[in-house]
């Protein structure tokens, strides 16, 4: 465990927390502390509940994705439940590598059983025995916590074929990603684990029908697995109670730049991007906050009052995305900081589709030129970054092509760049 540890989370230990509660207070090497501090008690839940009771509480909840695209989780369970080819299979997709987010990083080094666990109730909802835990390469300490708790919660009877005497076999097999961000992409991460090239596959079929080895497969967040614990200890109404009637629940926020006091927020959906930035000590010469990641979009200091919801970002044009907050002082120049986002999509691209391939490149060498002042004509250069972006957006396979531009478009749409 050689790396430096993760990012403080300002608000470990203090009251009122959900999903952070036991991060920097148990000890990630025990299962005993994990017990003694509540853990275990939803899956006892779930096994009362049986498979579709616990489909049932999470749909209930409201709860949707995490890893940034807010899918309904029920809906989700449900539709490979209800599969009748097998096996099922559960994947928890550990690959967090938007830039700026590092919420899923915490969760595993602080509080890793919570994740074993969360794995096993899902499985049981969906009928699945394996469960495949993709870790991004780059978390080496996420990675020996959780390969310990797995092996503790092996061990002890919480994992293997027959967990806690209930009669349902399940159990966890650790793949470490090797540093492509693509890997990331759900279906990407199927072809990772099977040994092929990490490259997307066109959806439709969803994976809930065709995902890992053709078959039906979950694939969700940490972040989203981790709320189905609360959901079954307080029960759906309690848990749907949080937040706002769109976005129910408590949302890790990754906040890092130019702030005082970088880290991971928890804050139930509703609170404004301006409270959560007055938390983490946001400077006064704030000139951007780019929400969402690089796939994201930027805001200006004057709309701080957008509410951090799915609903009240898609509302103000931007996006929540996996919860990155990203601050930007005067003292950042935004046309390198662009150059520097497109240069992380051109080598993240797979290269597999012309849009992207060939269109992260062209954004890059526009806003190269943009930035060194050698182009004849930065007007033109703005209009061709517009119309490679709507190609990128419109003809790509995956998210990374569809999203490259968002965050070009968004520096000079709302904040004026190259202007
Ligand atoms: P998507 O909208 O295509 O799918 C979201 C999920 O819903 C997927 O699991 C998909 O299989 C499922 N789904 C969608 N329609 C369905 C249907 N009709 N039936 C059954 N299942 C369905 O989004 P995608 O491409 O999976 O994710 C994009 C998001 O990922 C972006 O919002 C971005 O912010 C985020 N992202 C997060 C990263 C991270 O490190 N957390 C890294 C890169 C991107
Ligand atoms: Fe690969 Fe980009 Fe096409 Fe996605 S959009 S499949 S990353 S080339």
């Amino acid at each position: 465990e050689e790396d430096p540890p993760a990012l403080a989370v300002p608000q470990a230990g203090q009251e009122g927390l959900t999903l952070l509660r036991r991060v920097g207070v148990v000890d990630p090497a025990s299962l005993d502390d994990y017990r003694a501090n509540g853990g275990y008690t939803a899956l006892r839940h779930a096994f009362a509940l049986g498979p579709a009771g616990v489909i049932r509480e999470v749909t209930d909840s409201g709860l949707v994705g995490r890893g940034g695209a807010a899918f309904p989780t029920g809906r989700k369970w449900q539709a490979t439940a209800s599969r009748p080819e097998q096996p099922h299979h559960l994947v928890c997709n550990a690959d967090e590598s938007e830039p700026g987010t590092f919420k899923d990083r915490v969760l595993m080094e602080g509080d890793p059983y919570s994740l074993v666990e969360a794995m096993t109730i899902a499985a049981y909802a969906i009928g699945a025995h394996r469960g495949h835990l993709y870790l991004r390469g780059e978390y080496p300490r996420a990675l020996a916590r959780m390969e310990h708790a797995v092996a503790q919660a092996r061990a002890r009877g919480f994992l293997g074929a027959d967990v806690l005497g209930q009669g349902f076999a399940f159990d966890i097999e650790i793949r470490r990603g090797a540093g492509a961000y693509i890997c990331g992409e759900e279906t990407a991460l199927f072809n990772s684990i099977e040994g092929y090239r990490g490259e997307p596959r066109s959806k439709p079929p969803f994976p809930v029908e065709q995902g890992l080895f053709g078959r039906p497969t979950v694939e969700n967040n940490v972040e989203t697995l981790v709320n189905v614990l609360p959901i079954l200890t307080m029960g759906a109404p309690a848990y749907a109670a949080i937040g706002t009637e769109r976005s129910t629940g408590p949302k890790l926020f990754c906040v890092s730049g130019s702030v005082d006091r970088p880290g991971v927020y928890e804050l139930p959906f509703g609170a404004t991007l301006g409270e959560l930035l007055q938390l983490a000590g946001v400077r006064e010469n704030l000139r951007a906050v780019l929400l969402g990641g690089a796939a994201g979009g930027f805001v200006r200091p004057d709309e701080l009052g957008i509410p951090l919801t799915f609903e009240g970002t898609r509302e103000a044009g931007t996006t929540l995305g996996s919860g990155v907050v990203m601050a930007f002082d005067d003292s950042v120049p935004l046309p390198e900081l662009l150059l520097r986002i497109a240069r992380f999509f051109r080598d993240e691209s797979c290269g597999q589709c012309v849009p992207c391939r060939v269109g992260t490149v062209r954004q890059e060498e526009a806003l190269h030129r943009i930035v060194a002042r050698t182009g004849a004509d930065a007007a033109g250069d703005v209009a061709l970054l517009r119309e490679v972006g709507r190609a990128m957006r419109d003809a790509s396979i995956c998210g990374l092509g569809q999203t490259a531009w968002n965050a070009v478009e968004s520096a000079i749409d709302r904040l004026g760049a190259y202007r």
